[in-house]
């Protein structure tokens, strides 16, 4: 398999039915996804970034439109472990300590006691919960937790790593610790992520490519590449419709550099930047 395209989804759409009628949560979504991208995807509560991660991963089945994973299916992908996946809730089993709990994917995986141990540390490390390897679960803070579900979806080194909200329970200072713990974690490795957050700063911080996907039935209403322009500043084009929209993070210099009338400046992203900062693309 020579082509870098990891996640190739096409004009995908999946209707829930409910006692209440269908629910439309997503609809003709197409999106690819090439070796090595760190992808965010980004909208209002409700707009389907869950359901898109959870039939990526094979927790749902489209009811339209096509995808593959590594020309694979997702149950195909899924059987092989082809990724790993951070849920927004530890979902932890409270009946294994935190060092068990990391070790289950390998022992599913058949890795030797002594790799599995080794593995541990590392992931203890990683997420700086050396030392609670024998703590349960319970014993930990929501953040701790979440933490320790980080270290195992990462334990048997996917090539993929799909998570969802997985730093949105955490205090401000860990999760920007552990933002750049990410980044660098992926820096080095070069995973491919696919990663669902509602936090503009978050985006535009860890990702090279931000899907914008708008409210419900979830659609994708811009893409675009972000890169890093200079010392603390970010920069992210996003191509919406027509027009460029480009999200501007706290930077005078490279403001000027910019000079472009369509520039949307959000400052701080703070939430009335990023309901003004959507209102615009929303105009565009
Ligand atoms: N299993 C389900 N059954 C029925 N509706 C669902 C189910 N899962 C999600 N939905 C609905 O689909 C829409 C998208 O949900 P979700 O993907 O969780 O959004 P997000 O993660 O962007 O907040 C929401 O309206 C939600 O209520
Ligand atoms: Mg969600």
């Amino acid at each position: 398999m020579a082509s870098s395209r990891v996640i190739d989804i096409a004009d995908l759409s999946l209707t829930f039915e409910t006692n209440d009628g269908p629910v439309h949560a997503l609809s003709n979504v197409s999106l690819g996804v090439e070796k090595g991208d760190f992808i965010s995807l980004i909208g209002p509560s409700g707009c389907g970034k869950t359901t898109l991660l959870r039939v990526i991963a094979d927790l749902e089945h489209p009811t339209d439109g096509s995808i593959s994973i590594h020309g694979m299916t997702p149950e195909e992908a899924r059987l092989k472990r082809a990724y790993g996946y951070v849920f927004q809730a530890p979902a932890l089993y409270p009946w294994r300590t935190i060092g068990k709990n990391i070790a289950l994917p390998l022992e599913i995986l058949g890795y030797s006691k002594e790799e599995r141990a080794e593995r541990v540390r590392k992931g203890l490390d990683l997420v700086n919960l050396t030392g609670f390897e024998n703590k349960f679960p319970w014993q930990l803070s929501g953040g701790m937790q979440q933490r320790a579900s980080i270290a195992r979806a990462l334990s048997f080194d996917p090539e993929l790593l799909l998570m969802d909200e997985p730093f949105g329970a955490l205090d401000e200072i860990v999760r920007d610790k552990l933002n750049e713990q990410l980044l660098r974690l992926w820096e080095k490795t070069q995973k491919t992520v696919v990663f669902v957050t509602h936090s503009i700063p978050e985006a535009v911080f860890l990702s090279t490519k931000i899907v914008v996907m708008s409210p419900r039935p979830g659609k994708i209403h811009g893409q675009s590449r972000a890169a890093r322009i200079a010392r603390g500043a970010f920069l992210c084009r996003l191509r919406v419709a027509h027009a460029d929209v480009t999200l501007v993070r706290q930077d005078s210099a490279c403001l000027r550099r910019l000079g472009d009338p369509r520039c949307v400046l959000v400052f701080g992203f703070d939430l009335s930047e990023w309901r003004y900062a959507t209102r615009c693309l929303r105009e565009c």
